[in-house]
């Protein structure tokens, strides 16, 4: 096992004696992350900010809303449910409230000090450490990064045994991964002096548009080489139809605007001038001098914007990031980058449809308990409409850090045995993980991430294909090194490397799934376009889009593909490349109605 086991404690026989909120039993103990190291106890003045998650008794409701909705073959595909109905699904028992309630008021806190999420699922309390060290039963210490960051953590907490039922998890306690932990998962090329002659003859494709792609996709890739090789030439997508398409960026990664435009001009000349909605949370800057450009967040920016022009970008800046100076007496900033996201765009009365992020922790190093939890967040998005695609990583079956000198293909769970390394969020079932290509014809890309998750099991989506898979793996290969019940990753795959992009005013060549994910959130979105338009006819009150689960219908079978990688290794779903790359005049046909036939019959 590699996740924390939830410790039982046993209690006495006299238990119904002490006060019932004096009773405390473990909730959760850890195996801190490798690279951690335990420093003195947290001072106790400082104040941090709890975070209560309280049980989603009717989460699989929406669960099998999210499905029903995201299958193109489903009565109900499109129909996506309201912020309030999905609000509705996640609210917590009242007895959880009120139990959780009590439990605050005990400590001295009431409702005027806490804030609750519309949903009422969390709360959140600022409280000193000592007292979130009685409330929890547990030490903080400070804890120090092998890179050198610092954060105050435990690797055990209690709570009351009554309230075990009330209350899921309480970060930030055990949740390790940091934002310096969260990898990005781009890398850069070698200048390839490789060019190609104006004339040499096109690459033929025959899925792409018109049946061939220009011979110099082989070595740079452009817009305009994607808009040939998955079938999208001469599509033209509305300003104003209400879709939307975002952008997520962490760790300071900053989009320039002025690269955006030398991008435009050499590769987007339409979209020129045009610029995005820039959405701060939590503090995130995007800091416009030319040297602090980010290569992700311009990638992502530069690639998303310049393949859905003139669909309304937005970029999302998520700041937070400490320093944490444990001595100098300000408030410890633990705040977790996917909750202040999500918090965020949760409460937003209208996310844009697609949204994609190139960032990642190993899953290994998330607690069980938040990787669902946060999971979950991602469902309820899903279920109201927004597909989320998430890079699958770069470091093949390993943890994404393509470093050999540090990567990590050992557990964590005390054994430190040899074992293949995910990550979160692509291995939650509720996002579309996308891995990557290189070359034409496409060819899996070795830095492809994949595997399977250890945390989330398969969902039924995946039966089929996956189990597929499975039993072309040659027995006992690999066998003990993964899952092979879990949820497989990626979902799809698009085009990794030799991407050309601005970079602090310099065109560069630069690849990873980083370039994959916004690369297939942007045929996502020009699907939502055409289904926005199609759909129009009828009633303009569905927001339409492609969410994870269309997959059920996209993976039947084995034979005809999403689109044809003609090169992979295995036909059907792969852990590397997933069901392939997209073709989207042939999706535009089945998300419309057009094409009432399941790809593969
Ligand atoms: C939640 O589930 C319970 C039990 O299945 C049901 O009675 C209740 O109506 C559900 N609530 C919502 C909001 O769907
Ligand atoms: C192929 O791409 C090259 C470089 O971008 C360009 O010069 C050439 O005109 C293109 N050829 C065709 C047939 O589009
Ligand atoms: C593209 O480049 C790869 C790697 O050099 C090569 O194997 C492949 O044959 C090239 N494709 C074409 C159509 O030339
Ligand atoms: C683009 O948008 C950003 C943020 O929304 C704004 O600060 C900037 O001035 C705009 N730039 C241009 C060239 O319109
Ligand atoms: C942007 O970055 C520059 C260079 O690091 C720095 O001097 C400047 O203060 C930053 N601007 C903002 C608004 O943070
Ligand atoms: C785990 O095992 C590897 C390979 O034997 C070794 O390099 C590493 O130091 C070990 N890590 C720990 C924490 O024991």
């Amino acid at each position: 096992m590699i996740f924390p086991l939830l410790l039982a404690v046993f209690l006495p026989a006299f238990a119904s004696a002490v006060p019932r909120e004096l009773v405390a039993r473990v909730k959760e103990s850890i195996i801190p992350p490798r690279e951690w190291t335990r420093q003195g106890r947290a001072p106790p003045h400082l104040p941090i900010e709890l975070r209560i998650a309280l049980p989603q008794p009717n989460f699989s409701e929406l669960e099998r809303h999210l499905y029903e909705i995201s299958d193109p073959f489903h009565d109900r595909y499109g129909q996506h449910l309201s912020q309030e109905e999905v609000n509705e699904l996640v609210t917590p028992h009242p007895d959880s409230i009120e139990q959780v309630n009590e439990w605050l008021a005990s400590h001295g806190l009431s409702e005027e000090e806490f804030s609750r999420s519309p949903a009422r699922d969390w709360v959140k309390v600022k409280v000193p450490i000592s007292l979130a060290e009685k409330m929890l039963d547990t030490e903080y210490h400070v804890w120090a990064h092998s890179d050198g960051d610092t954060i105050i953590r435990t690797t055990t907490y209690s709570l009351p045994e009554h309230l075990h039922e009330h209350i899921e998890l309480v970060q930030p306690t055990t949740l390790f991964a940091n934002l310096r932990a969260m990898r990005t998962t781009f890398k850069f090329d070698k200048e390839v002096s490789t060019t190609v002659a104006a004339n040499a003859p096109p690459i033929n494709v025959p899925t792409a548009s018109g049946g061939h792609v220009n011979a110099s996709c082989n070595f740079t890739v452009t817009v305009t080489c994607l808009q040939e090789l998955y079938n999208a030439v001469g599509y033209v997508p509305s300003a104003t139809i209400g879709n939307q398409i975002g952008i997520t960026a962490y760790l300071e990664q900053y989009a320039n605007i002025q690269d955006l435009q030398s991008f435009f001009a050499e590769q987007r000349p339409d979209a020129v001038g045009s610029n995005f909605t820039f959405i701060s949370i939590n503090g995130g800057l995007n800091n416009q001098t030319l040297d602090e450009a980010g290569a992700e967040a311009n990638l992502d920016t530069q690639f998303a914007f310049g393949l859905t022009h003139p669909i309304p970008p937005t970029f999302f800046s998520t700041g937070g990031r400490p320093p944490f100076i444990p001595d100098d007496g300000t408030p410890t900033d633990t705040n977790e980058p996917y909750l202040d996201w999500l918090d965020f765009i949760l409460n937003h009365p209208n996310p844009p449809q697609t949204i994609s992020t190139s960032y990642a922790d190993d899953e290994q190093t998330v607690p069980k308990s938040f990787a669902q939890r946060a999971c979950n967040g991602f469902a309820q998005l899903g279920a109201r409409g927004v597909s989320l695609t998430f890079s699958s990583g770069d470091g093949g079956v390993g943890d994404g850090d393509s470093d050999p000198a540090t990567q990590t293909c050992f557990s964590n769970d005390g054994r430190n045995v040899t074992r293949f390394a995910p990550l979160f969020p692509p291995s939650c079932p509720f996002v579309t993980a996308v891995g990557g290509t290189i070359f034409i014809p496409e060819t899996a890309v070795p830095f492809s991430g994949g595997g399977f998750s250890n945390v989330f099991p398969r969902p039924a989506y995946q039966d089929q294909a996956v189990s597929g898979f499975l039993g072309k793996l040659p027995k006992g290969t690999y066998a003990g090194l993964f899952n092979p019940n879990g949820r497989g990753i990626p979902d799809v795959a698009a085009l990794a490397d030799l991407f050309r992009i601005f970079l602090s005013g310099e065109p560069i060549l630069i690849g990873g799934t980083s370039a994959a994910a916004p690369t297939f959130a942007s045929f996502v979105s020009l699907l939502n376009d055409a289904r926005f338009k199609a759909i129009f006819r009828v009633s303009a009150s569905l927001t339409p889009c492609f969410t994870p689960s269309a997959k059920i219908s996209l993976q039947v079978s084995t034979t005809s593909r999403l689109a044809i990688i003609q090169d992979a290794a295995t036909k059907g779903w792969d852990a590397v490349t997933g069901l392939g790359t997209p073709n989207f005049g042939k999706l535009k046909d089945i998300v419309t109605g057009k094409s009432t036939i399941k790809i593969g019959t």
